[in-house]
């Protein structure tokens, strides 16, 4: 495929031509992949209603254009490099045939096991080659795959096979993370018993932990592969259809079901990665996330498979079995690009220059940053240390809802600057509004950042609430779609990522919504209230900050480190770990308004340490409040 941009006078050509004829444009990329039929018409859209539809009519697999095309042309080159969390474990490299076969295999099972286009199946399962060949026998057999991250809880995981009625769940007996083998067959037990649509659950033997399999439910992977052909036609699929459900944090209720269909979402995913990495034949990419993320789906699986690239899949973590596993990893491997998130670079950063300094690093030739805002000082020492002042970095922004990368530099061709995603790729045109909606034109400016145009990966609708992703999306600001982010657009048009501005915390590159971790808090039978909003922190970005009013207690000075104690063990059982809050405050009140609404403000201000400048509390239903909560922080 010949989709790279060279210069940044090609950059500044191809934003052109994308503005003026989004059709033609996105026609002549879509033209390189493997369409059984293409399309009627390139694109419909309104973002009213909203109602966006790319390449319509047009039929194919995005299975075959990871396969059937790449296989005349690259079937022994290595697919997926797999390297175990546990380093004396050997790595594995599968083949493009190797892996067309393991995927037709299970789509196979999957047949054989009852499911049929559209059905959805959830994938709860450690980062292993067979996580990808779960995803890619879903889209191949055209069941919508919705991918959980293993971490969460048996609870988070029921809610979402309630909300899309899942038919099958793939996990595993076990996850290994650094030195812990997590039990991950008996979460899905609990999950499985609470809803009532899961027919079926294929666990893969992974850690050896005894499990207790169900006759007529549980099945072992590898009985359920055995003799199965590694021959499958793939299902036909419309352009329009659906290829996932990926579920994420807003700042209102339960999460949400972001649905991505296929042909979209294969032409810009492809597009994104080989003109964000820089991507040549031969080259190693590594992206760090898991395949329970957004990042995964389309940098680890979707984008680079698609591409013919060898992509890098890690099990373990970053400070396993010793702070340096990364550089380990990219000197073993020979990663050329390397795509991670700002927590793990600081968190690394952290541990001091001596554990990089055994390693070469002399392979990488792009380094990538995504899921938060990248200080100044971390970006400055990925650069330095990691890059060695050779390697660029691409700041790329975008999200769950957008698909793939929608603002980044390109390498070595847009002039970089800390902290800046910089400009928006070849199809994005984005738009900053202020609170009341008024656009904020030229440079110089700050606000809300919104979309104005299509893009071929976005979001098409909320599962089974279409009126949420009117609601949550383009009803701020009609005829935008809205991110949620503020913005800054500098002198020279480049735009710096501000973070959230409703109310959705970003810890360590993680969404949460605070009314999701306060309903969790209030779960505790000794819970009134809670309001949770986020704080500064060092390593991850924005910790959690949590203030809570308890039944009053007698003996409740005493026991507080105790309540506390629960509450984080009640909203780790309710979401899972990364939820949990890093500070607790026991109050007895919270401020609020007259018509009872909490000034979250306040609360992010003594969070923050910054009292300094609390406003106006006067017109606070209980003013004294704020004295206490400020005392009580050490403030006062
Ligand atoms: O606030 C932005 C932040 O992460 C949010 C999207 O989170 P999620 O859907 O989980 O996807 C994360 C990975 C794509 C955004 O609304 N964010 C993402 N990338 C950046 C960022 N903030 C600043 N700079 C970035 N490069």
């Amino acid at each position: 495929m010949a989709l790279k941009i060279n210069s940044l006078g090609g950059y500044i050509h191809e934003y052109q031509k994308s503005v003026n004829d989004p059709e033609g444009f996105w026609a002549e990329i879509a033209d390189q992949f493997y369409w059984r039929k293409k399309w009627d018409k390139v694109l419909e859209w309104n973002f009213e209603e909203p109602n966006i539809k790319w390449f319509l009519n047009a039929k194919f697999n995005i299975t075959e254009n990871i396969f059937e095309r790449n296989l005349f042309t690259h079937a022994d080159k290595t697919a997926i490099i797999f390297e175990p969390n546990d380093p004396k474990e050997s790595p594995q490299h599968i083949t493009y045939r190797e892996l067309y076969e393991k995927v037709c295999q299970f789509s196979n099972v999957l047949k054989a096991q009852g499911i049929q286009k559209g059905d959805r199946v959830i994938i709860y399962m450690p980062m292993v080659p067979e996580a990808a060949v779960a995803m890619l026998a879903c889209a191949r057999v055209g069941a919508v795959h919705s991918v959980v991250f293993a971490g969460f809880s048996s609870s988070a995981l029921a809610d979402r096979i309630e909300d899309c009625q899942a038919k099958m769940v793939l996990t595993s007996d076990g996850n290994f993370r650094g030195a812990k083998s997590i039990d991950v067959k008996s979460v899905v037990d609990e999950a499985v018993a609470k809803t009532s649509t899961i027919e079926k659950v294929i666990v893969l033997q992974r850690t050896g932990i005894p499990v207790t399999m169900q006759e007529g439910l549980d099945l072992w992977w590898h009985e359920a592969i055995e003799g199965v052909s590694t021959e499958n036609k793939a299902e036909e699929m419309d352009s329009e259809d659906m290829l996932f459900i990926l579920y994420t944090s807003g700042s209102t209720g339960k999460p949400k079901g972001v649905v991505h269909s296929c042909g979209g979402y294969m032409v810009y995913t492809t597009y994104t990665f080989q003109n964000v990495f820089h991507y040549n034949p031969g080259d190693i990419f590594w992206c760090t996330a898991d395949v329970g993320w957004i990042t995964g789906h389309s940098y680890i699986v979707y984008g680079p498979l698609i591409s013919g690239a060898t992509t890098l899949m890690f099990e373990g973590v970053p400070t396993y079995p010793d702070a340096g596993r990364f550089w380990e990893v990219v000197d073993k491997h020979q990663v050329n690009q390397f795509y991670t998130a700002p927590t793990a670079i600081r968190a690394l950063q952290a541990f001091g220059l001596e554990v990089v300094q055994k390693y070469q690093l002399s392979s990488l030739k792009v380094l990538g940053s995504v899921g938060e805002p990248i200080n100044e000082e971390a970006w400055h020492w990925y650069h330095d240390h990691i890059g060695k002042g050779k390697c660029p970095i691409v700041d790329t922004w975008w999200q769950t809802e957008t698909g793939g990368i929608l603002i980044s530099p390109l390498p070595g061709i847009t002039p970089t600057k800390p902290s800046y995603a910089t400009l928006p790729l070849p199809g994005v045109q984005p738009l900053i509004v202020d609170n009341e909606g008024r656009e904020l034109k030229g440079n110089s400016v700050e606000g809300n950042l919104c979309i104005k145009f299509p893009w071929p990966s976005m979001i098409r609708t909320t599962y089974g609430d279409h009126e949420r992703c009117r609601n949550t999306y383009f009803g701020n600001y009609p005829g935008l779609y809205f991110t949620g982010d503020g913005v800054k657009r500098d002198e020279d048009g480049y735009y710096r990522i501000l973070g959230r501005v409703d109310d959705v915390i970003n810890v360590s590159g993680h969404r949460l919504g605070t009314a999701e971790v306060e309903n969790a808090i209030n779960e505790h039978p000794l819970v009134i209230e809670s309001a949770v909003v986020g704080y500064p922190h060092d390593i991850k970005g924005q910790g959690i900050y949590a203030y809570v009013i308890a039944e009053s207690n007698a003996n409740m000075t005493d026991t507080e480190d105790e309540l506390k104690q629960e509450i984080i063990l009640t909203v780790s059982k309710i979401i899972g770990p990364i939820a949990k809050p890093d500070k607790i405050q026991i109050v007895s009140g919270l401020p609020k308004t007259r018509s009872g609404k909490i000034m979250r403000r306040i609360l992010r201000k003594v969070a923050e340490g910054d009292v300094s400048n609390l406003g106006d509390t006067s017109t606070l239903l209980n003013p004294e409040v704020v004295d206490e909560i400020k005392a009580k922080a050490g403030l006062a």
